[in-house]
């Protein structure tokens, strides 16, 4: 059957492509399996979660209302309240709708934005939760992705945004604190994106869904940015412009509840409530009556936070990181990993020569690794070997270079003048030959396996 090609895009989310590379390797027989193909809570529920489920078992009869019910929106209030108090009675009580976990609405909203500027942009920022680009697809904008490196406390650089790109932005997704790094926003931050949003007239949707899962402080949130700026055009809405996600997922580690909330801008929320009043999943009465439960009540949260706080000293004791300020990720550079692996290699008396020659090199040579699949995937091959040949004389002359000159360089093994050396300059000088097998200036499949064959010779002749 005919399906409509649009959506082919549509691959597997992260998890699914994870879960496929993963499941035809066998679990250890004897070792408990841990599972790394799905980010969610594996502590088991909270009482307060299992005897709120046992309590509400009634009104399954009833089809659920898109705008929830009283008692659900008293409690978001009363959450509000106390976890944001500068933003007290911000919303108005039509501004806050149940939402069947943020993965929906974070998609769905993209609809809502789709045709309202010509060359739209959607804003999405990177790495990214799968929705978000889902969301942003389905504004039909094109994608521009806003790189959030360690260089920015893994948050987006706004300043790097041009005023033209702004202009015709529909959409940005953000989220605090980010998923994966745990990094946070302050509300400077905050305010910042808001008044960009307003100035440009496009729609931030702020994924909060880890903000209740913090180390030391707590996060502040979007709400408060609004609250922040309420003065500044009194008689209009408050939360323009700006929707807030909100979960149970990870709040209550209630990820199978399928609860949370959205607050926002009016004109949002009330197109919103018709999309899924039309055809969108909504939040069951009686488990409507549980988020309520769980929203009421911060003890359960802070037992959970005590968990992941603790499972962070641990990595913190054995492999010397520094907590993320948020969230439940670890997000291990390669740095962590090369020490790692050097401290492993020298309990066992392996030399650090050899150490460097083989792991250290292999982990630091990732990102090149990374560039030159990205480029092959995008067929743009010049920039493969480019960056390949350049990157290793920039470590030659470059990087010896400068470290001499800060401080001189001596080698204890004598051994890297040697055989090493030689070993390097044949394989240097043998990329152009094999370039010239076919007549092609081809690298293909059996030139690619003579040299993963010759990588592994000379790895092997290491140990
Ligand atoms: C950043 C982020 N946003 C949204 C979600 C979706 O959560 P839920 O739909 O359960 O609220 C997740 C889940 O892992 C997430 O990591």
């Amino acid at each position: 059957m005919k399906l409509n090609p649009a959506h082919a895009i549509f691959d597997g989310n992260m998890f699914v492509q994870l879960r496929a590379i993963l499941d035809p390797t066998p679990a250890h027989p004897s070792l408990p399996l841990l599972d790394m193909s799905i980010g969610e809570p594996q502590m088991p529920p909270c009482q307060l979660l299992l005897d709120s489920v046992a309590r509400h078992n009634a009104g399954w009869q009833f089809y659920p209302k898109a705008t929830g019910n009283a008692r659900f929106i008293a409690a978001v209030q009363h959450y509000i309240d106390r976890r944001w108090p500068d933003a007290s009675q911000l919303a108005d009580d039509s501004q806050i709708i149940p939402v069947p976990g943020t993965r929906e609405p974070l998609h769905l909203l993209g609809q809502l934005v789709a045709g309202t500027k010509t060359d739209a942009v959607a804003l999405v920022t990177n790495p990214f939760y799968h929705a978000w680009r889902a969301g942003a697809l389905a504004s039909g904008a094109d994608i521009q992705f806003l790189n959030s490196g360690a260089n920015h406390n893994f948050l987006p650089d706004l300043a790097a945004i041009d005023d033209d790109v702004l202009a015709r932005t529909t959409i940005l997704y953000l989220c605090s604190p980010t998923n994966p790094h745990g990094s946070v926003m302050d509300l400077a931050y905050l305010k910042t994106v808001l008044r960009l949003a307003r100035q440009h007239d496009f729609l931030v949707v702020m994924d909060e869904c880890y903000s209740d899962i913090w180390r030391h402080t707590p996060p502040p949130g979007m709400i408060e940015a609004a609250a922040a700026l309420a003065a500044d055009a009194s008689g209009q809405d408050p939360l323009r412009n700006l929707v807030v996600l909100n979960s149970l997922s990870k709040r209550s580690g209630a990820a199978g509840l399928r609860a949370g909330f959205m607050v926002g801008d009016q004109t949002v929320i009330t197109q919103y409530l018709k999309i899924v009043a039309n055809g969108g999943g909504l939040v069951p009465t009686p488990l409507l009556e549980v988020a309520a439960d769980l929203y009421d009540d911060d003890d359960h949260v802070a037992a959970i936070r005590a968990y992941y706080n603790a499972n962070f000293e641990v990595a913190a004791t054995h492999l010397q990181i520094t907590p993320p300020e948020g969230g439940f990720f670890l997000w291990l550079g390669s740095e962590v990993l090369i020490k790692g692996v050097i401290d492993l290699a020298s309990s066992f008396g392996i030399s650090e020569r050899i150490v460097s020659l083989s792991v250290v090199a292999f982990g630091t040579s990732i990102p090149e690794l990374t560039t030159s699949i990205v480029a092959i995937v995008r067929k743009e091959k010049g920039i493969s070997i480019g960056n390949l040949i350049g990157s290793n004389i920039f470590d030659m002359l470059g990087v010896m270079g400068i470290t001499a000159l800060i401080s001189p360089i001596i080698v204890m093994d004598q051994s890297l003048f040697g055989d090493d050396f030689i070993w390097m300059l044949s394989f240097s000088f043998l990329l152009l030959p094999l370039l010239f097998i076919n007549k092609k200036m081809t690298l293909g499949k059996l030139e690619g396996l003579i040299l993963l064959g010759l990588y592994v010779i000379f790895i092997g002749r290491l140990f």
